[in-house]
């Protein structure tokens, strides 16, 4: 796929450009007197500030789409009313988090988000619409940042309207021309070598991460940061997006030279305001790259967080995909369920044809090996190391982006999570390993999330083919209270379309990308309720429950009706065997076969 570059100018001519918050490399800057580096792990006053705007926004979005359920037993405007009372503080949290799963959570990612954006034809009808325009925030980690950034990059226009600015049907890795859509390889060298030259470490990362960029990010060349500046974000038209990735350092484990991440290294965020962890402390976005060890002539990075480098670091797997390739997936396993039965493609994206080829050329023109670059590096504010590596957050047993969202200090009421990490061989549908490994680890680190059951129970009980709700009941959640959000799992199966294809899947035709949401669509809808009465109400109870609890308001005779239905009991029915298969047929035409769809959609990705 990544055809050899064969550049004859690289260094030398790429510095013209440089010093422009409109290129790629970052640059220096005298740092603002009032500049704090390093903040202690906690809420900036920032985003404290921010989302209190941004409830005053969703309480009106909020009754305008309950009113749409008409749910049974519940005094909207009472409800209405009491949320906009204290400062909005009741205002319900809500997120919506899409996985790892590279363009396959990208695109069923970006179906499920159009289903619940209430300017998408239909959504309205199917009572989910209005949910996108509910939340607070925005998560997403490897391919379910792309559509996450691209919202907030957008304006937060509308997502049918964004995802044709996508231009799918082009392939980055292959593309001649120059467009605001695409570039040839070259370009993405020279820009990769305006940030070498300014002495910053670059990794494949940075490649990868415009490749995303020419797709996901309008103009391409915006900071992470510039989000925070623009008028749709200052006046709370949308969530707030986060992105979440794993790190490590030189205490990790190292497999044949490249070191490989484990679940309890810290994980980083991003948000337009600020970058950091839970565990270390923040640093404002817009200076990362900058630190305080001797910095006597108090200088600050700036334009380290060039959005596509950001979105290349949140999904720097490389180091798994070379592994992986060169041992016959013997070693950079991301969480499945059985390991056995894994199968590989090696003509594609992440064959190693393709991966040598990338890293032939950092070693041409960079005299770069393979080790420094397999994963992206910056300067580190927080630790006595000089440096943070990432590496993707699906590499250290978590795909979907819960953590952010279950910190305490977000309040976080409900979470929409969309799961398409294909955990699930042979045929790359989702079982649940990945929420089941952030279950166990919220549960260690104390922080609030819903019990959920493990692997073995999500299958025998069609959890990741149909939507369901974990954590409504309180005592189900591992602080035993209502500081437990509650968590809508939506796993990526087939409703009207067979959307198991390979995540590395750079280019398709739009007509095969309006299947993929579509089905995105009838899974949200449940078929548009033809599959469930209840499901879509229940979405709308589920995302008001908490605030109802603090308001001492009781809970709706439709809402106890449906969770009865659509949320886990807690109890377990005794799993599937261990040769059990997921080999689904689509829920909407459960007799049409994958072998005979197959022969009538002969182009699906
Ligand atoms: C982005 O910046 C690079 C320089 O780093 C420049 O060559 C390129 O044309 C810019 N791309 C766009 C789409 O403006
Ligand atoms: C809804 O609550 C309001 C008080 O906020 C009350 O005046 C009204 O009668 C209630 N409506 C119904 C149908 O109970
Ligand atoms: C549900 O509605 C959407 C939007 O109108 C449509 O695209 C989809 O095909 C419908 N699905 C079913 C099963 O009717
Ligand atoms: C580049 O990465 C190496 C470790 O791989 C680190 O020692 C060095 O400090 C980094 N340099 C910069 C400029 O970040
Ligand atoms: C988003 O809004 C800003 C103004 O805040 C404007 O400059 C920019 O062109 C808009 N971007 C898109 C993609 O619409
Ligand atoms: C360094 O890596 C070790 C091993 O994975 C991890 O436990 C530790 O938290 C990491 N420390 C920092 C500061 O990242
Ligand atoms: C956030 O807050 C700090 C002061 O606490 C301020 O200097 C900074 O400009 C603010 N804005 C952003 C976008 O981070
Ligand atoms: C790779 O693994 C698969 C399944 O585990 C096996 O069938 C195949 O023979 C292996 N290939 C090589 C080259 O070892
Ligand atoms: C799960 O789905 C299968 C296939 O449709 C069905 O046979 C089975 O009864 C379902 N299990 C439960 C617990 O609903
Ligand atoms: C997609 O899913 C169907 C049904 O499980 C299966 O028959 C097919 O082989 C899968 N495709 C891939 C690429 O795994
Ligand atoms: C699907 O169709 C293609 C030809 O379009 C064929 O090569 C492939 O083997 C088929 N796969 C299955 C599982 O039927």
């Amino acid at each position: 796929m990544i055809g050899h570059v064969a550049l004859t100018v690289l260094l030398g001519a790429a510095t013209a450009a440089a010093s422009s918050a409109d290129a790629y490399a970052p640059y220096y800057v005298d740092c603002p007197s009032d500049i704090q580096i390093v903040r202690e792990p906690t809420l900036s006053s920032n985003e404290t500030a921010w989302v209190k705007g941004r409830k005053a926004v969703v309480a009106d979005s909020l009754h305008s789409y309950l009113a749409r359920l008409d749910l049974e037993g519940f005094n909207l405007s009472d409800y209405t009313k009491k949320i906009k009372k204290n400062g909005y503080s009741n205002v319900p949290v809500i997120a919506w988090a899409t996985s790892g799963g590279g363009w396959r959570s990208a695109y069923t990612g970006a179906g499920g988000m159009e289903a619940i954006d209430e300017r998408t034809p239909g959504s309205k009808e199917a009572k989910v619409g209005g949910l996108l325009q509910s939340l607070t925030y925005i998560a997403g980690l490897s391919g379910g940042s792309w559509p996450t950034a691209s919202y907030a990059f957008y304006n937060y226009t509308s997502m049918s309207d964004i995802v044709k600015e996508w231009r799918v049907d082009i392939d980055r890795f292959t593309a001649t021309g120059y467009s605001q859509y695409a570039a040839p390889e070259s370009a993405y060298f020279e820009m990769i070598a305006e940030k070498y030259e300014m002495g910053f470490n670059i990794s494949a990362a940075d490649f990868l991460g415009l490749t995303f960029g020419y797709e996901f990010i309008p103009g391409v060349n915006r900071t992470f940061s510039s989000i925070a500046e623009s008028e749709s974000f200052k006046k709370f038209e949308g969530p707030l997006p986060i992105l979440l990735t794993s790190s490590m350092n030189t205490s990790n484990s190292v497999e044949n030279g490249l070191y490989v991440p484990d679940d309890t290294d810290p994980l980083y965020e991003w948000t337009p305001f600020e970058f950091g962890s839970w565990d270390l402390g923040f640093t404002p976005t817009k200076y990362v790259g900058s630190t305080d060890k001797d910095n006597t002539d108090n200088q600050c990075v700036v334009n380290l967080d060039q959005g596509s480098f950001v979105l290349g670091a949140v999904s720097a797997a490389f180091n798994y995909w070379w592994l992986s390739a060169t041992t016959n997936d013997t070693l950079g396993q991301f969480s499945k369920r059985q390991s056995s039965l894994q199968k590989r493609d090696d003509d594609s994206l992440t064959g190693i044809a393709s991966l040598e080829s990338l890293s032939d050329a950092f070693a041409e023109f960079f005299g770069l090996t393979l080790a420094q670059i397999a994963n992206p590096s910056i300067p580190n504010p927080f630790t006595s190391e000089d440096t943070i590596t990432f590496a993707d957050t699906s590499e250290a047993g978590q795909s979907v982006p819960f953590w952010p969202l279950i910190q305490p200090e977000r309040d976080v009421d409900f979470i929409m999570a969309w799961d398409d990490d294909a955990d699930d061989e042979p045929y790359l549908w989702t079982n649940g390993t990945n929420i089941w490994d952030t279950y166990n680890l919220a549960k260690d680190a104390g922080l609030p999330f819903p019990e959920v059951p493990p692997v073995s129970e999500m299958l025998a009980r069609n959890y990741t083919l149909k939507p369901v709700l974990f954590g409504c009941d309180v005592s189900l959640t591992t602080t035993g209270d209502a500081s437990s959000p509650i968590v809508a799992y939506m796993a990526n199966a087939p409703y009207s379309y067979y959307t198991n294809y390979s995540w590395a899947a750079p280019e398709m035709t739009y007509s095969n990308f309006d299947s993929i949401t579509e089905n995105s669509f009838n899974l949200v809808t449940m078929g548009n309720g033809s599959l469930s009465s209840t499901w879509a109400d229940c979405l709308g109870c589920a995302a008001i429950d908490r605030s109802l609890h603090r308001l001492g308001i009781e809970r709706p005779a439709a809402c106890e009706k449906c969770f009865k239905e659509h949320c886990w009991d807690g109890t377990l029915i005794g799993g599937v065997s261990e040769d059990f298969v997921l080999d689904p047929t689509l829920a909407l035409d459960p007799t049409l076969t994958y072998a005979e769809w197959n022969k009538t959609n002969p182009n699906h990705p």
